[in-house]
């Protein structure tokens, strides 16, 4: 049985833990540093398999030998977003946080892959990349599913159309400069260009961009159950050594000519983690608007680099 941890027990943490159960991928062990935090939600995730019929062991712990040999590595530790804080305001709490935990996962998971869930999520992985030591592969950061439904969501309430019949990759920051994609967007070969006006369009990448702010504002908290279904997604490729295509941040050394920058790009996702990289044709404009969300992104790196000398 493929062995789990996931780290760090706030709402998606716990969120992404349950996804992993429901899709029976392996044992679960939940990491805090909070006593009793991850042993209260283990048991009752564990009531909850007992309902269902699921035979997964789950546990919680304050001790990452807890989680010697995982296959599979989840950091969602840090501290999370307020509405008035953009996920940059984050960057410096969670780069010495996800710094630890990464450095833990090193010790006490060395052969494992990782996914990153904390904001500022393509800074930190880098940061998890870094601290690990890992080969990029095996560290990718989780966004690309959340925002990419969040659009999805919107253009298929918009068109009429079941959500799944609407494809498409999203690259770029998980953040405001994020990069969707409406002429490589398609409902069955047919690109969202011509589906759409160019203002509705806009219109919706906004709301896209703004969505992850509009969940915080309108609940009090960030998102949880949408990342969570997300980190499953990510977390079945790798475990089921499926090779999905799914957009993931993953530190880029040349692709889209860019070296030295995790950021988001559809990957090919397996049991070794990224397979490959999907390298798409953008047009000028989206070459562009790709470049200045990469700059984003690299200033963020930078000074979280900074910190970890
Ligand atoms: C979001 C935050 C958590 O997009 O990054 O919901």
């Amino acid at each position: 049985m493929p062995l789990i941890g996931v780290v760090g027990c706030g709402r998606v943490g716990v969120s992404a833990a349950l996804h992993v159960l429901l899709k029976e991928l392996g044992d679960i062990v939940l990491i805090d540093i909070i006593q009793g935090l991850p042993q209260g939600e283990a048991l009752d995730l564990s009531h909850m398999a007992s309902i269902l019929g699921i035979d997964v062991e789950v546990t919680g712990s304050n001790d990452y030998r807890d989680m010697a040999g995982a296959d599979l590595a989840v950091i969602t530790a840090g501290i999370v977003r307020r509405a008035d804080m953009t996920r940059l305001d984050l960057l410096q709490k969670n780069t010495s946080i996800v710094s630890d935990v990464a450095e833990k996962i090193r010790e006490h998971a060395p052969s494992s892959n990782v996914i990153v869930v904390t904001n500022p999520l393509d800074a930190m992985t880098y940061v998890a990349l870094r601290k690990t030591g890992f080969e990029r592969e095996r560290v990718v950061g989780f966004s690309g599913l959340l925002d990419f439904g969040r659009f999805r969501y919107l253009v298929a309430r918009e068109l009429g159309v079941s959500r799944s019949s609407v494809i498409g990759p999203i690259i770029g920051e998980h953040g405001d400069s994020m990069v969707l994609l409406p002429r490589l967007t398609h409902v069955l070969g047919k690109p969202l260009t011509s589906l759409l006006t160019a203002e509705k369009t806009s219109e919706l990448v906004e709301k896209t961009r703004r969505a992850g702010a509009e969940v915080i504002s309108l609940k009090g908290w960030s998102a949880s159950h949408a990342p969570g279904a997300g980190v499953a997604l990510m977390a079945e490729a790798i475990i089921k050594d499926t090779n999905a295509v799914i957009p993931s941040s993953v530190y880029l050394r040349g692709e889209y000519g860019v070296d030295g920058v995790c950021v988001v790009v559809p990957v090919v996702l397996g049991s070794s983690g990224v397979r490959g990289i999907i390298v798409l044709d953008l047009d000028e404009s989206e070459r562009r608007e790709f470049l200045k969300s990469v700059e984003t992104v690299r200033q963020a790196q930078e000074t979280a680099e900074k910190m970890l000398r």
